[in-house]
């Protein structure tokens, strides 16, 4: 007991002297009290750990939820109102528009509580508690256990304490692992199924400069959009209805307006999705030469055809902005990610720290028993790894980016239903749950772009992955159609039942047992269920053994390198559950002699606007507000902040999570990262890595002055 007491001092005076070790972090709000506050104070936050995680009082992490999975976003009113980002919103921004109501081009304002527009399927959670169950989880479990044993053990272990955690109580239980599976939390949350859109700037503010301008800084996107949690009368979950109210949180942000400057202290509070910090150079070098150049390759290609439709068609670029913004996003990443992993010698890196590890390794005979196989493990394991890792994306990548192949695919289970029995209540079921998601589907297809991505991706297919890798029902079209796969896309799509929405919807009404027939003869159901057929049987195997080796491998190279510096606090990688980045705002410089300023203005708008480009067409209301400062309390010494940086550890997931400042109020929205440092999932740089975020003052200035919507204001508590 002394003895660590002892080291505990010793850590700590080491930290604040070097303060080298929490330069970055996405750290667990249970455990801020134990490793972080002090830093944070350092920094300048001026609350206490229990005013971020609490399970005695109400606290920020009541006002911090999970948006539909993939997004954070935070409660600002004491009645449900939600702000997360444009982005994270598109989806149903996009779900809700038309020709007629436009409104990713013109935005949309709900006048009233009436007004909001309900977004079936959208769910929000919220953290009610998380507790540490590593002990429960592993108990009596031993490194020389079988690992698949393990992971069966482990998995119905997972299941009892999740049981007992929810058991009548509405809630939702789950159990993560941390540190490659070192540790386990229990996280027990309440999920919200009634979400209603409640505003939207134009894409020409909300998705200003678009993917041009993503993953970049200096950066002018007024990326945010706004919901309500609606609840039962109870205030608890309820499926929608007319009958629900908006939802009474525990706590909810208060807004300051005050602004950010450099050197000012912020924390991001949201949901990280995923990073690899602590993998081997092995892993990196997969990713880097080998993973993302081929993803890259296929959406560029990807990339060129649907911005020709867009630019071709407006109501095509209806249909396929939400699509096109997903497949760019990772694109962009992805490059960026090659670019920073070069500049900053990742692997290189990595290798020096392996043969430092390996040496301390070695010198031990106790360590070397426990963990001088993992390197060589990883050695061995890799090659083989890569290579069904990347047939399997690749696959996946060109399966799923042909639309009419992908739903062709979603009649499996129906068909399947159909060599069983005939007509009975699943069957019935499965029928209208098809057309029904066939809705949105079709509202948003365009066969001509999608025969145009057939003839490519399937040509790109057979061009990068080796022929053994290629699926027999491909090889046997290829050679059909001597390569010409233009034409052969033409003769398909005429014989195909999932290119037109009327053909579709005929053939699953009226579908029964000799549709199943008729189906097994369509070519893209014949090709989707071959490529199904062939990566579950000759791929998806082996890579499931071999994950499961690397998981074990992991996890033992994660224990070793907390035991080789134990000078170390470590921070888990980002799993999707709630975290806590903390740091500055703060400048950088992203090549010699150039140095950006961590605040942008509405100055950076005017400058780019060019209404000849679709990204930076400034909407002329925005001009006019410009032309008369008319900034309202918004603005400051004359100019209207729109985005700030700072170095918050962040990674995707964390869109739309709440910028907290010292006083724990509101100041911005993450949204983003920039260029320089975007490799930060694998390897964060303090010098270059930067969080990107709204300045909240251009949120309000914009559903204020431009939207005309100030009376959502009221509910907010603004602090001046
Ligand atoms: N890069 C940000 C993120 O990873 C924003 C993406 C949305 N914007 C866009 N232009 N596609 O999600
Ligand atoms: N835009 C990202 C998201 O959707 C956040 C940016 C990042 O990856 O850091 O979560």
């Amino acid at each position: 007991m002394k003895k660590t007491l002892i080291v505990t001092t010793l850590l700590l005076i080491q930290f604040s002297v070097f303060s080298k070790v929490p330069d970055e972090g996405i750290w667990i709000p249970l455990l801020i009290e134990k490793y972080n506050i002090k830093l944070m104070q350092e920094k300048g936050f001026r609350l206490s750990a229990e005013d971020i995680y609490s399970v005695n009082r109400a606290c920020m992490k009541d006002a911090v939820v999970n948006f539909d999975g993939g997004c954070t976003a935070e409660i600002i009113s004491g009645e449900g109102l939600l702000i997360t980002n444009h982005h994270c919103g598109y989806d149903q921004i996009q779900q809700h528009s038309s020709l007629e109501h436009d409104y990713l081009t013109n935005g949309f304002w709900a006048m009233s509580k009436q007004e909001e527009l309900p977004n079936p399927g959208v769910t929000v959670s919220i953290l009610k508690w998380m507790e540490d169950v590593t002990e429960q989880v592993l108990s009596g479990i031993t490194e020389d256990m079988d690992q698949r044993k393990r992971e069966e053990l482990i998995a119905s272990r997972i299941l009892d304490i999740q049981k007992k955690a929810a058991e009548g109580t509405g809630l939702r239980a789950s159990v993560r692992p941390f540190f490659m599976g070192n540790q386990y939390f229990l996280f027990v949350s309440e999920i919200f199924r009634d979400v209603r859109l409640v505003g939207a700037p134009p894409s020409a503010i909300g998705k200003f400069g678009g993917d041009t301008d993503n993953w970049i800084w200096p950066r002018h996107t007024g990326d945010f959009s706004m919901f309500r949690i609606y609840a039962g009368p109870d205030n608890k979950p309820a499926d929608y209805s007319t009958e629900n109210v908006p939802y009474k949180p525990a706590y909810y942000f208060p807004i300051s307006i005050k602004g950010v400057s450099e050197g000012d202290f912020t924390m991001v509070f949201g949901y990280p999705g995923s990073t690899s910090e602590y993998v081997p150079s092995y892993h990196v070098d997969m990713v880097k030469n080998y993973l993302d150049p081929k993803l890259i390759a296929i959406r560029t290609k990807k990339i060129e055809i649907i911005d020709e439709a867009m630019n071709s068609d407006p109501l095509i670029r209806i249909q396929y902005s939400a699509k096109k913004a997903g497949i760019s996003n990772s694109w962009k990443k992805w490059i960026g990610e090659i670019q920073g992993l070069e500049r900053m010698n990742t692997i290189a890196r990595k290798q020096e720290f392996e043969k430092r590890l390996s040496a301390w390794i070695e010198s031990d005979e106790g360590r070397k028993a426990r963990f001088g196989d993992i390197l060589a493990g990883y050695r061995d394991l890799y090659p083989r790894l890569r290579e069904y890792t990347v047939v399997n994306s690749f696959t996946n990548e060109v399966v799923y980016g042909i639309e009419a192949v992908s739903i062709a695919r979603s009649l499996r289970t129906l068909s399947g239903l159909y060599e069983k029995n005939t007509e009975n209540e699943a069957v019935i079921k499965e029928k209208s749950r098809l057309i029904e998601s066939s809705d949105g589907f079709f509202k948003d297809y365009n066969k001509e772009t999608d025969i145009k991505l057939f003839a490519a991706l399937m040509k790109m297919y057979g061009e990068i992955l080796d022929q053994k890798w290629q699926a027999p029902e491909y090889l046997r079209l290829k050679s059909s159609c001597k390569g010409s796969f233009d034409k052969l896309a033409a003769k398909l799509y005429k014989q195909t039942l999932f290119a037109d929405k009327s053909k579709y919807n005929a053939f699953v009404k009226n579908f029964n047992k000799s549709s199943v027939t008729r189906l097994s003869r369509d070519p893209l159901y014949l090709l989707s269920g071959d490529f199904n057929k062939f990566l579950s049987q000759k791929v998806l195997p082996e890579l499931a053994v071999m994950n499961s080796d690397l998981q074990r491998l992991n996890r033992r190279y994660m224990k070793a390198q907390m035991e080789f510096d134990t000078s170390r606090v470590f921070y888990p990688d980002a799993n999707s559950t709630l975290r806590i980045a903390f740091g500055k705002v703060k400048g950088y410089f992203p090549k010699d002699a150039v140095y950006f300023e961590p605040v942008s203005t509405l100055d950076g708008i005017i400058e780019k606007d060019n209404p000849e480009i679709y990204d930076y067409n400034v909407p002329q209301k925005l001009r006019e507000l410009y032309l008369r400062k008319d900034f309202g309390r918004y603005g400051q010494n004359g100019k209207m902040p729109v985005c700030f940086i700072a170095d918050n550890h962040t990674t995707g997931g964390n869109s739309g999570s709440p910028v907290i400042n010292a006083d724990g109020f509101l100041v911005g929205i993450n949204f983003d990262r920039a260029w320089e440092g975007v490799a930060s999932d694998m390897a964060f740089n303090p010098e270059q890595s930067r969080n990107i975020s709204l300045d909240i003052r251009y949120a309000l200035f914009i559903i204020d002055k431009f939207a005309g919507a100030g009376y959502l204001l009221k509910e907010m508590t603004i602090i001046e």
